[in-house]
């Protein structure tokens, strides 16, 4: 291995071949410390030709290689394993913003490039890059298209498989596959891009990418809502629809335990109502739009059908960020309680409150006194599921129950005809249990597609699919 390290510091600099422990530290674990790994060495190529150089290397010294962009998934799929015999490839030198053609709507970004900083250099010229998360300063282009990542605008633009027009990938074995096109219509053959979208890592590194942009949308009208039910939120979306088509952009959920974490650390709720569920509510439109009065008639009239309790509507921007911080900051809110033991799962809205009802006792019969914080994009009919622990139980016995208390939270998602992850991806933490609720067929079909493109098995192995 000696060797490998010496030719991947003659391929991009020593200086970006990292194998001081102390260095490797921030890339061995996830944002929430629940998957930790250890590397050979931590690679930080500066270009395409630079990773493709890297990749061949490991490719030819049968070393496995994972990828790393902003480190904040969900299920572990950028942690590397604890053998100290894989290689973290991070892409967080790639950060160039290659064009930006307005007319056409379409920007061509590394894989580096941080969300945020993308979402600006469409502002920078009048238009805007829709996929939205509470992990937006630090996620990056690539580590969302491999995750195929949703957040709160996904009911308006979908997800960020819709967002992409072409890939640029390095492949297992070190060739550079360029189909940075950046058509809206190519029906030439298969759609190769769609393989490494949502592949995690799995089928190649993705180093750059064409992404479409969506026309402005600076009016914005926003609201805090009580409400009386889970059913009644998805009741919500029709009417939301109904008022607003498509200006609606947002319409998430929020659960009582969710929203009392959140005011703990100090976001004020402008409602102070017993409900037991809340959300937010934006509608977006060009410049001019009056979505004002659309949010207006949408809430009355949601009002008189007993579908909405009280509502607050923001007056100013940074009351709108008051409203937004209630809903995005559950998920850090959340970790303060301990170890989060985390479901992403979707069914379809008209099942949300089936699945929610019949939840709720079957986990407190398992584990009595657990506690749901439940929030989500009901919009999507996507709900992260979350379970804190009793507070009799220390994080080592609350984690002990995980497998029984998810086996729950899949088997009734599963049983309605939903997905054990809407949008949060398998990783390591979901390869098997995913595996677990899909047909041989449908495994098979994935396994003979990673055969395909990665024989030798070295790209971010164990992730997405278990390994045999
Ligand atoms: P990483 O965590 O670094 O990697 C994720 C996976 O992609 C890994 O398997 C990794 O190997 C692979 N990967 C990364 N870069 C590349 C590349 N260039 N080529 C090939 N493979 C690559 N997710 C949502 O979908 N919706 C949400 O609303 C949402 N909210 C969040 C809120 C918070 C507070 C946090 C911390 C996370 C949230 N996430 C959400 C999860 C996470 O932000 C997304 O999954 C995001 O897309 C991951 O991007 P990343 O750059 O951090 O990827
Ligand atoms: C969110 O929507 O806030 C995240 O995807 C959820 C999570 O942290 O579980
Ligand atoms: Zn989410």
């Amino acid at each position: 291995m000696t060797d490998l390290i010496a030719r991947l510091g003659e391929a991009i600099g020593a200086s970006h071949v990292l194998t001081d422990p102390h260095d490797l530290a921030s890339y061995s674990v996830d944002w929430r410390g629940a998957y930790r790994g250890t590397p050979l060495a931590v690679v930080r190529p500066g270009s395409t030709a630079e990773v493709s150089e890297v990749v061949r290397l490991a490719h030819d010294s049968g070393v496995a290689i994972v990828p790393q962009g902003g480190n904040t998934g969900m299920c572990g799929g950028a942690v590397p394993s604890d053998d100290g015999s894989q290689l973290v490839l991070s892409l967080n030198r790639m950060r160039a913003i290659r064009s930006l053609d307005a007319g056409s709507a379409t920007i061509t970004a590394e894989a580096g490039v941080v969300l945020q900083e993308l979402q600006s250099a469409a502002e920078s010229v009048g238009m805007l890059f829709p996929v939205s998360l509470a992990a937006e300063g630090s996620c990056t282009v690539g580590g969302n298209i491999s995750t195929n990542a949703g957040g709160t605008a996904v009911l308006r633009y979908g997800m960020m498989r819709a967002q992409v027009l072409g890939l640029e990938v390095v492949l297992p074995d070190g060739r550079v596959w360029d189909g940075l096109r950046s058509l809206r219509k190519d029906n030439t053959g298969l759609d190769l891009k769609q393989l490494f979208i949502g592949a995690e890592g799995t089928l190649g590194v993705v180093t750059a990418a064409v992404l479409a942009l969506q026309p402005a949308t600076p009016s914005r009208a926003t609201a805090w809502v009580s409400l009386p039910s889970v059913s009644a939120a998805a009741s919500l979306l029709s009417v939301l629809r109904e008022h607003a088509g498509d200006w609606l952009s947002t319409w998430e959920l929020v659960s009582r335990p969710a929203l009392e974490l959140v005011v703990a650390h100090g976001v004020p709720d402008p409602l102070t109502s017993e409900a037991d569920w809340f959300g937010l509510v934006e509608l977006a439109g060009p410049a001019g739009a009056d979505v004002g009065s659309a949010l207006e008639d949408a809430l009355g009239a949601a009002v008189e059908a007993d579908l909405v309790l009280d509502a607050a509507i923001a007056g100013s921007a940074s009351q709108r960020t008051g409203l937004w911080s209630l809903r995005e900051r559950v998920s850090e809110a959340q970790e303060s309680l301990g170890p989060t033991i985390k479901h992403d799962v979707s069914v379809a809205i008209s099942s949300l409150d089936d699945l929610v009802s019949r939840l709720a006792p079957a986990l407190e019969a398992a584990l009595p006194g657990v506690r749901p914080v439940i929030y989500g994009h009901v919009g999507d009919g996507n709900l992260h599921y979350n379970l804190s622990r009793p507070a009799s139980l220390d994080p080592d016995e609350f984690l002990a129950h995980a497998a029984q208390l998810s086996t729950l939270v899949h088997d009734a998602t599963v049983a309605l005809g939903g997905s054990i992850s809407a949008e949060h991806g398998l990783g390591s933490g979901k390869a098997a249990t995913a595996a677990s609720y899909k047909s041989d067929v449908e495994v098979d079909l994935m396994r003979a597609v990673k055969q395909a493109l990665d024989p030798a098995g070295l790209m971010n192995p164990g992730k997405v699919l278990p390994l045999q």
